[in-house]
């Protein structure tokens, strides 16, 4: 691949040129190769990583080592892509500060090149700190999964007009405060276009209707590999979960049975020395030294 890199100035550029950013979640070095080769715009070591890697009910323990071992691998892995960490949960929200060293961290650490936290109006002290040292900001407004108790439960936000304006608010919070985009989640369309018109920056959505400047899904959803939890604003782009259990029936079958490996996966063990009837001088004088190069067969 010889791509140009994406940057924070090329997706600014989207909103108004285009074409609509396509982003995704990554953990580990072979998914986002994969990612990347296959053109998301935007990586993202999200958070959710608690939930989809650890089997956590929620987010809320992951830290910020755990994201930046994760984001190691990603940007490791990934040429074209801008690859992005999730500021966890306590991670920022304490003080200004607080925000300050652990966003500085991921980018030492992370091999981040921006850094994301939930949040509005009551961060926007945080964001313009983190942007005025050099660490560009993705904002995440709308449905906050870090305050998954303070909203009751994965919540869609912004349905009645007071709440809508809450929405509004934040997003345009974040923009003011340097983000260069924002992710908006679980809101009604209506709202997500709202908030695209009124904003300068991209929004990013995710179940926020199809008016927003990006998408972005969790990498095991969109691939199919939760066949049984289907948010109403995934789309299943494969069906690679089945497709898992269907390869791990065939493995084990021949495990049983004996099929694999066959001769295809074995190796074969060196051919026999036939012992060398030697005469003349060689006899008298006996065997050249003994070679210990290489073995010949050992993949
Ligand atoms: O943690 C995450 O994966 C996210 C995206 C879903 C936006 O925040």
């Amino acid at each position: 691949m010889n791509e140009a890199k994406i940057t924070v100035p090329a997706l600014l550029a989207r909103k108004q040129h285009g074409p609509k950013i396509a982003m995704l979640t990554a953990y580990d070095a072979t998914m986002a190769r994969l990612l990347d080769e296959g053109g998301a715009d935007v990586l993202l070591v999200g958070d959710s990583l608690g939930m989809v890697v650890q089997g956590l009910p929620n987010t809320l323990p992951v830290t910020v080592e755990e994201i930046c071992y994760h984001g190691r691998a990603v940007a490791r892995a990934t040429h074209r892509a801008h690859v992005v960490g999730d500021m966890p949960f306590m991670s920022y929200q304490s003080s200004v500060e607080r925000a300050l060293e652990s966003a500085g961290q991921m980018l030492k650490t992370g091999g981040f090149e921006a850094v994301k936290l939930e949040g509005g109006v009551r961060f926007a002290e945080h964001i313009k700190a983190i942007v005025s040292a050099g660490i560009p900001v993705m904002g995440h407004v709308g449905l906050l999964p870090q305050s998954v108790h303070a909203m009751g439960g994965f919540r869609v936000q912004g349905k009645g007009e007071t709440d809508a304006e809450r929405v509004l608010s934040d997003a345009r919070a974040v923009a003011d405060a340097g983000a260069y985009a924002v992710v908006l989640e679980g809101i009604p369309s209506e709202l997500g276009a709202r908030i695209t018109e009124a904003i300068s920056i991209p929004t990013i959505g995710i179940g926020a209707g199809p008016a927003c400047d990006g998408q972005v899904l969790v990498c095991y959803d969109f691939l199919g590999m939760y066949p049984n939890l289907k948010p109403k604003f995934v789309k299943h782009f494969a069906e690679l979960g089945k497709e898992i259990v269907l390869a791990t029936q065939s493995y084990v079958q021949e495990v049983q049975s004996g099929a694999f490996p066959s001769a295809a996966q074995s190796f074969a063990s060196a051919p026999k020395k036939q012992p060398a009837v030697e005469t003349g001088a060689k006899a008298v004088l006996g065997a050249p030294p003994k070679s210990y190069g290489p073995a010949s067969e050992d993949s």
